[in-house]
């Protein structure tokens, strides 16, 4: 591991700034670690943690192809930092009270700001792997779920806990989760907040793969492995391919490929 800094420009983020957010950031070659790191708060977030995971997209490292976030600890995140629900609020952020009261048009910008921090972990220049153990509730699940794949410990527990909070999940989970489970299971899920374990996670679709708790961490590198064994500019299309494919009809998503795939015999033959 090496590389504890992000990029150089106005948006650089340094690793002690990330260690007072609860964050750290690694770069190994073309693998990038994301670690929530707040163990004692069970990697609770807030919108620091956004705005820091913004700032590493924003600047991650031009070799990177995989992103892997992970949490330290017994969880991989229990949400957001319930500080935000008190008067008080969480030091130098406010509280929902103190959001409550900034008019519309800056209470859309600020949860837009919030979501950068999850948006780009859906880039198709990358593969971004969730290393989930433990619980991940709330905005711990919405990180999950904007990865592209996710890797469970036996142990995780998903939970999205919003609507029990009085809140819907805002942190780009819903679509993610519709996707993957259907709109009667997430309905289902959502409001009742209910748990779902790493055994019904892999059944519903929601992890690619549960391992025991020790394999969890050579399970992903073995799947990082296998995704760079692939053509950077192949995975590149072939993930906006697929990406598009939903909201395609069947004759476009043919235009689509054929657009791809010309663009990738251009770049592969023109020269030969
Ligand atoms: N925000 C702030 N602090 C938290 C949070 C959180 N979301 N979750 C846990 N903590 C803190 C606890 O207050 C406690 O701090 P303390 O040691 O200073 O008292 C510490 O982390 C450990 O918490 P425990 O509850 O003792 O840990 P345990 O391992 O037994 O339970 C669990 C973990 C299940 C995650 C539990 O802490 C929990 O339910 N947390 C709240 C989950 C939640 O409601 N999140 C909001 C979801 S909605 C959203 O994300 C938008």
């Amino acid at each position: 591991m090496a590389e504890a800094t992000v990029g150089g420009s106005a948006g650089a983020i340094d690793a002690s700034e990330l260690a007072a957010i609860g964050l750290r950031f690694e770069v190994d070659g073309e693998i990038a670690t994301i670690t929530l790191d707040r163990p004692d708060k069970r990697n609770a977030q807030t919108f620091a943690t956004w705005s820091a995971l913004a700032r590493i997209g924003e600047n991650l490292p031009e070799q990177v192809r995989v992103v892997v976030v992970e949490g330290e600890g017994p969880s991989f995140s229990a949400g957001i930092d319930l500080r935000m629900f008190t008067p008080e609020g969480v030091p130098g952020q406010g509280s929902f009270g103190s959001h409550a009261t900034r008019g519309d048009e800056s209470l859309d910008r600020g949860i837009a700001e919030a979501q950068q921090g999850f948006l780009w972990l859906r880039k198709p220049e990358i593969v971004s792997i969730a290393a989930v153990h433990g619980h991940a509730i709330g905005a711990g699940f919405q990180l999950a779920l904007a990865c592209d794949l996710r890797i469970l410990a036996d142990d995780a527990k998903f939970c999205m806990k919003e609507p029990a909070l009085g809140l819907v999940p805002d942190l780009t989970g819903t679509k993610p989760l519709v996707d993957i489970v259907g709109l009667p299971r997430a309905i289902e899920m959502c409001l009742t907040a209910r748990t779902v374990d790493a055994r019904e996670a892999l059944t519903l679709g929601l992890a690619e793969l549960v391992v025991p708790g020790e394999e969890l961490k050579q399970a992903v590198r073995d799947l990082a492995a296998a995704v760079l064994g692939t053509d950077r500019g192949a995975a590149t299309a072939t993930k906006r391919l697929l990406q598009g494919a939903q909201g395609r009809s069947l004759a476009d998503q043919c235009a689509a490929e054929r657009h791809e795939q010309a663009e990738r015999i251009k770049t592969m033959f023109a020269r030969s």
